[in-house]
């Protein structure tokens, strides 16, 4: 075997590693022969000379074979999943999941907790009193194949490997490689054992990715990997300047998610649900054209049977179904303030990363994975951009708890809501797709 310093050393030369090379690299940070800083200068040498399809391929393949990789194959149905590179307010997927459930397709859908400005998944997920996001790979498995989905966090089975690389590329400003990022996320899906992927690729102010062009290549990477996996994955690329629809909150989104669940329709939330519920029908020959599958969502929401599915699936995960009949059972700040429009005009704009960041401060949102959540904090959207606002009028509602963390988040909004004194037009939500 190569010795790790001239394997470290062709790809800070920029030449191309074997497979060889890769798994054997891989293999021996996951059994300890080769300690942090040896991997640390190999991820430098990556985020700066990237790698070839081919080196991608085996690279994801090292992680997502690292665990255990879920098989649906005795399933006589379309498995898929979701994925949204993150933003605030964004809690489609937890309206989108049970809708496809109902469509017909099988979901197994593994999400993260939410750092920094974007939420989470699973901390709306556990606002709902009881249910358990911790529950064992062969249950889910089981509620998958007898509900047609189910919601968990990352175990320690799933890519093992992308856990420990994760942590070191975050300490080793390495976190910003489209290969390396486009790696991660789909061996942890391609893990679940889908075969399609839709991927919500956010982009603006309060996304991670800050550019089309970044967000673009990082699509396609992700694509590339889906295509040597044989998993389909379709892109839609989505505005995160503003926060998506009305909630910004752990149990405020699962209030707006729930209303999209019951067949109202909540601009921005339930316009992308149906979209990419449509996409995947289309990408899967469910239905003819995209207009067709929207009817599909749309009818199915409408009739009541998504949010039936999503109760049923919340009480076996443990949540109290009362809850979700009965929102004043949910938790909820018990302070409220509303801030209003200082002159006449249009919202020009309304800034998620500001958004996102308040969240924190009232102690909605985490800085570090181990910081505790009061979900029931955070923002009710009054007005969107584009809308026309007059003075005195409620722009938006903070929901918090402590009157010191309602002063500090008020700070990182001094400057969110922004009304011109022209007309604004309203920015399209879904942007394209790939
Ligand atoms: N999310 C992931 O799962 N991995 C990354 O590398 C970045 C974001």
């Amino acid at each position: 075997m190569r010795l790790f310093y001239d394997i470290i050393a062709d790809k800070r030369d920029n030449i191309a590693l074997s497979d060889e090379d890769i798994s054997y690299f891989l293999e021996s940070y996951l059994t300890g022969q080769l300690n942090d800083y040896q991997m640390s200068a190999m991820l430098m040498a990556v985020y700066f000379n990237s790698l070839n399809d081919r080196e991608l391929k085996t690279w994801t393949s090292k992680m997502l074979y690292s665990g255990k990789v879920l098989d649906f194959s005795d399933i006589d149905g379309f498995v898929v999943d979701k994925h949204s590179t993150g933003g605030v307010g964004d809690k489609i997927s937890i309206p989108l999941a049970p809708l496809l459930a109902e469509l017909g397709f099988f979901v197994p859908m593994i999400s993260g907790r939410g750092l920094g400005p974007t939420g989470g998944t699973l901390d709306k997920l556990e606002s709902i009193p009881g249910f358990s996001v911790n529950i064992d790979v062969d249950k889910f498995h089981k509620l998958v194949r007898e509900v047609g989905f189910s919601m968990i966090g990352q175990t320690a089975e799933i890519a093992p490997l992308d856990k420990r690389l994760y942590a070191l590329r975050d300490v080793t400003a390495t976190v910003e490689s489209i290969p390396m990022i486009a790696a991660s996320i789909m061996s942890k899906k391609l893990a679940e054992g889908i075969r399609g992927l839709m991927l919500d690729l956010k982009v603006g102010k309060g996304a991670f990715m800050k550019t089309f062009e970044r967000g673009k290549k990082l699509a396609q990477t992700m694509q590339t990997i889906g295509n040597q996996f044989d998993t389909h994955v379709d892109v839609l690329f989505t505005n995160m300047d503003e926060p998506l629809g009305y909630a910004v909150g752990n149990s405020l989104e699962i209030m707006e998610s729930l209303d999209v669940m019951q067949g109202r329709y909540v601009p921005q939330v339930s316009e992308l649900t149906i979209e990419m519920a449509a996409t995947l029908m289309k990408t899967f020959g469910m239905v003819k054209s995209l207009e067709e599958g929207r009817e599909k969502a749309e009818t199915a929401l409408k009739s009541g049977k998504v949010y039936e599915k999503f109760r049923t699936l919340a009480e076996l995960q443990g949540g109290d179904p009362r809850s979700l009949d009965d929102r004043s059972r949910l938790p909820m700040a018990n302070k409220k303030v509303e801030i209003k429009a200082a002159s006449d005009g249009f919202i020009a704009e309304v800034d998620a990363l500001s958004f996102g960041k308040a969240l924190i401060q009232l102690g909605g949102g985490r800085l570090r994975q181990e910081d505790s959540i009061d979900p029931g904090v955070g923002f009710i959207i009054n007005k969107k951009v584009g809308e026309k606002v007059s003075r005195g009028e409620t722009l938006y509602t903070i929901c918090y708890s402590s009157a010191a963390k309602l002063e500090t988040a008020k700070e990182y909004l001094e400057d969110a809501v922004v009304i011109s004194g022209s007309e604004v037009l309203k920015k399209d939500l879904i942007l394209g797709n790939l």
